[in-house]
């Protein structure tokens, strides 16, 4: 990353902070190049703890970075953006994290010629261990799709690719919980299959790309002929897990596009 290069955030919360404490553990961004903004103090208050500029003033932050992270709930993208629009110069690469906002939205709402990147980032960035997957706009060019993967690179994998793919994105907590509560009822105490199974998943997920293997061939190496494993397999395929977990991550997919559908600039607003 340039020198000069700083980096901006509109909105403070979770998914901001998790970013931006990826950037930093990148370590070619000082905390004092990074700014973010907030209508309260709730959430700037950790940012400011860490060393980051903070401000109440959008406007602010816009005129303070070249790459813009816009970190604010989907439904309050379009106000945002039609405020900070006439900031945002040929200077910005604009990065947006809103889930469901789709390029088309973003290049209406912004300035003609605007470089966008639309980002699909999860938590674990926060722990440097995140899953992101973004698209260019029609004006992003491969160094500023090199410029966030740099930036991003400490927050885990980040991978290019065609924007219909940026809603497909899924988590695994309520799996977890169900493991933990499954051990629970067996008579393991709490802290211990929390751990359990925490460990448990990162390691399959290891093993999965460190071995490059399908994890049907995994889960078939460690199914016994009628060991527990298989018993418990067959569980799960009599409460039809692998398409109601199909169906939820298809039904995820479709509420995000969904979401973006609404977002579609009124018209009007879509002034460029
Ligand atoms: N959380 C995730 O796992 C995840 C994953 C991928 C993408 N995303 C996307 O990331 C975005 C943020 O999600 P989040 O989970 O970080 O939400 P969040 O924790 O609720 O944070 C939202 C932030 O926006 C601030 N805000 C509200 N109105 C604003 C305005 N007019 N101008 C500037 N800032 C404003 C809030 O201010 P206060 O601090 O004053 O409340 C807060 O700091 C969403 O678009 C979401 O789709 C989230």
């Amino acid at each position: 990353m340039e020198a000069e290069e700083s980096v901006g955030l509109v909105g403070a919360g979770r998914m901001a902070l998790a970013i931006a404490t990826g950037i930093l553990a990148a370590g070619n961004v000082k905390p004092e190049q990074i700014i973010a903004s907030a209508p309260s103090d709730n959430n700037l208050c950790k940012f400011k703890e860490m060393g980051m500029r903070t401000t109440h003033d959008n406007g602010s932050v816009v005129k303070n970075c070249t790459v813009l992270f816009l970190a604010v709930k989907p439904h309050l993208l379009t106000n945002v953006l039609v405020n900070i629009c006439p900031l945002v110069t040929p200077a910005h690469l604009v990065v947006s994290v809103a889930a469901g906002v789709t390029i088309d939205t973003l290049e209406s709402l912004l300035p003609q010629g605007c470089r966008v990147l639309r980002m699909m980032p999860n938590l674990p960035c926060t722990v440097l261990q995140g899953a992101s997957v973004f698209c260019r706009g029609t004006h992003a060019t491969t160094s500023d799709a090199d410029l966030l993967k740099g930036l991003v690179s400490a927050c885990g994998l980040c991978e290019e690719t065609p924007e219909s793919y940026i809603d497909i994105h899924t988590g695994v907590y309520l799996f977890a919980e169900a493991l933990i509560d499954g051990a629970v009822k067996m008579g393991m105490p709490y802290e211990l299959s929390k751990k359990l199974v925490a460990h448990t998943l990162l390691g399959a997920g290891k093993m999965m790309l460190d071995s490059g293997e399908h994890p049907a061939k995994l889960k078939s190496d460690v199914c016994t002929p009628g060991g527990t494993t298989v018993h418990g397999l067959y569980q799960l395929e009599k409460g039809n897990l692998r398409s109601t977990v199909m169906d939820a991550v298809g039904a995820a997919t479709d509420h995000a596009r969904e979401v973006g559908k609404r977002l579609q600039p009124h018209q009007g607003l879509g002034q460029r």
